[in-house]
């Protein structure tokens, strides 16, 4: 089975696992980005969307990370599915999102949440917390109830994986770890010590 299809099984198995359990984000990932100081940074970023050309979030690319991806495509996605007692590891390079694609799922978004994300200065400095209210409130009052358009530095990355690692926890310690490579457009799968 290639990767993709064991991703999609054990996102399917996840998705009903949260639902019965009331888990709040099922589609949380942890990414990690290095810039060109070398120096890792990690954090959540909601999943909105995949398929076999890749993982998509969606940030400001003025952001930390953001930033940090411009100096260096290079990024980690983690998933831990506790309770499925699961961790996906997808290493790869990132690419932007169309612009089509962007603005679908900026207008996907409730008027509330658009006025916030572009409102925020994500990863700046903010000296107090009213400033952002009345960045948000200016918003507000030139766009109302259609919200504002989505600026230029807010849109998707898509995590195009080169690899991937299916870790399952068993009894014992006995875990499996089970590994995808894709070298030369062919997926290699090999298996390491857990
Ligand atoms: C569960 C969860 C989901 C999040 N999803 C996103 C997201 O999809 N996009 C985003 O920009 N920030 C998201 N955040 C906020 C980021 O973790 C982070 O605080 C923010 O993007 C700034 O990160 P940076 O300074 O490293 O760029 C999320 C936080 C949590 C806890």
């Amino acid at each position: 089975m290639k990767p993709f299809e064991i991703f999609s099984q054990q996102q399917q198995t996840w998705t009903n696992f949260c639902e019965t359990t009331h888990v709040r984000e099922p589609s949380a990932v942890c990414l990690s980005t290095m810039g060109e100081n070398g120096v890792p940074s990690s954090r959540m970023v909601l999943l909105k969307a995949w398929d076999e050309r890749g993982f998509v979030f969606y940030t400001n690319a003025q952001s930390r990370k953001g930033k940090h991806l411009l100096e260096n495509p290079n990024a980690a996605m983690l998933f831990y599915w506790d309770g499925l007692e699961q961790q996906i590891r997808i290493e790869g390079k990132v690419e932007h999102t169309s612009v089509d694609e962007s603005d679908s799922y900026w207008h996907s978004r409730s008027v509330d949440s658009r006025h916030a994300s572009a409102a925020s200065a994500q990863s700046q400095v903010l000296n107090y917390y009213g400033e952002y209210e009345d960045r948000v409130a200016k918003l507000k009052e030139s766009y109302g109830d259609e919200g504002p358009p989505r600026p230029k530095h807010w849109h998707g990355f898509r995590l195009v994986p080169t690899y991937f690692e299916f870790w399952e926890g068993a009894r014992h310690r006995m875990h499996t770890r089970t590994c995808y490579e894709l070298k030369n457009g062919v997926w290699h799968r090999f298996m390491l010590y857990p």
